[in-house]
């Protein structure tokens, strides 16, 4: 994976810390963001305007289908308890949807939203395939429909060591898994995005690196696990073409590109699936890629991370911990794993 410097982060994609703290204190004040006193404790109500954070007036994405528009009205808050909220101050909605990695509309962090007004995320369908009882080719809408929408703040570890706080909406995989009916041959879940070369000019570039379409996988206990999430939104909208439009995994205790976007696949398979970062640099990148401070990349070190937005003044260099700080929830899954092996 290309690497930037922290220093080769431009002035322009970084909100002042000042203004960041202002907009926090703005919103604070007009009770739209809590940290668990100003708002009760709403958890499980569902109020889209008790949502913990929502996107700045006149930076939201542009409409979404109808039938999304109104799933969006209903969404549970995020609990304030761990794992599936922290108190960590957000990055700012500004540097989540500019500051991207989504390589089809090309390898710079500012390319994804300066290149992506072409590309259309409905109508969408997704293709369920492999293991299942259900396979089929599945319209969005009917992919959604029985799931309720729920925000989850989750920070966001990338192997480049850059990390964020994002407030995700979306709902658990699990649910979605359990209603196509694996069977018992189903070990591994793979995805992929899709390859649409009109819309996404790093498909068509002659310096593409990565052989298309996108795919990821994981084992399916950790598809299963209860913070493995299948994202439609942040910030309480839809989520920005940039983002992964419309449908994207988030997977919070492994590094960042295992959380692919636009999906537009899900096989069930027996044996592991081959994923787009080993398939580049398998010394490099492995399957598993769980946030490991005691294993290096090859290149540089893991055990710090820099908290995106930084500023001049204060570079936010803050210790990386070990499965992104969730190890409680999925240590177990790797009992028994050399983890410098199973990297
Ligand atoms: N999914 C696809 N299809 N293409 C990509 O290039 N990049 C991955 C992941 N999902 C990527 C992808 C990487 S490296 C990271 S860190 C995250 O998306 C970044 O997600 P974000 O841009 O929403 O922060």
């Amino acid at each position: 994976m290309l690497i930037k410097k922290p220093n080769d982060i431009a002035g322009s994609e970084i909100t002042p810390h000042s203004v960041y703290k202002q907009r926090r204190e703005f919103m604070k004040g007009a009770g739209l963001l809590v940290g668990g006193s100003l708002l009760p404790n709403l958890a499980g109500a569902q109020s889209g305007d008790a949502l913990k954070a929502r996107a700045p007036a006149g930076l939201k994405t542009s409409p979404a289908a109808p039938w999304l528009q109104d799933k969006f009205t209903s969404i549970a808050r995020a609990p304030d308890v761990a794992p599936y909220f922290t108190d960590e101050a957000l990055t700012p909605y500004e540097d989540v949807t500019r500051y991207n990695n989504f390589y089809e509309f090309g390898m710079d962090k500012a390319d994804p939203s300066s290149n992506s007004g072409e590309f259309k995320s409905d109508p969408w369908s997704v293709e369920i395939a492999g293991e299942v009882g259900k396979p089929g080719v599945y319209a969005l809408e009917d992919i959604l429909k029985p799931h309720d929408l729920e925000e989850r703040i989750y920070r966001l570890r990338c192997v480049e060591a850059w990390s964020m706080v994002i407030p995700w909406i979306g709902f658990p995989l699990a649910d979605l898994i359990k209603r196509f009916e694996p069977t018992s041959k189903a070990k591994f879940i793979e995805f992929e995005t899709i390859v649409d070369d009109e819309s996404m000019p790093g498909i068509r570039s002659r310096f593409a690196i990565v052989r298309w379409p996108y795919r990821e996988g994981l084992r399916m206990d950790e598809a299963m696990n209860p913070l493995t999430f299948m994202a439609v939104g942040l910030y309480g909208e839809h989520l920005p073409a940039q983002n992964g439009a419309p449908m994207r995994l988030v997977v919070p205790w492994k590094y960042g590109f295992k959380s692919i976007k636009s999906i537009v696949k899900i096989n069930f398979r027996e044996t592991m699936p081959n994923t787009t970062w080993v398939d580049l640099q398998a010394r490099e990148y492995g399957f598993y890629a769980n946030v490991n401070p005691a294993v290096h990349h090859p290149r540089w070190r893991q055990d710090m991370e820099r908290r995106l937005p930084q500023t001049l003044f204060d570079r936010k260099v803050i210790p990386t911990q070990p499965f992104n700080g969730y190890g409680e929830q999925v240590a177990s899954l790797y009992k028994g794993m050399d983890l410098s092996r199973y990297y």
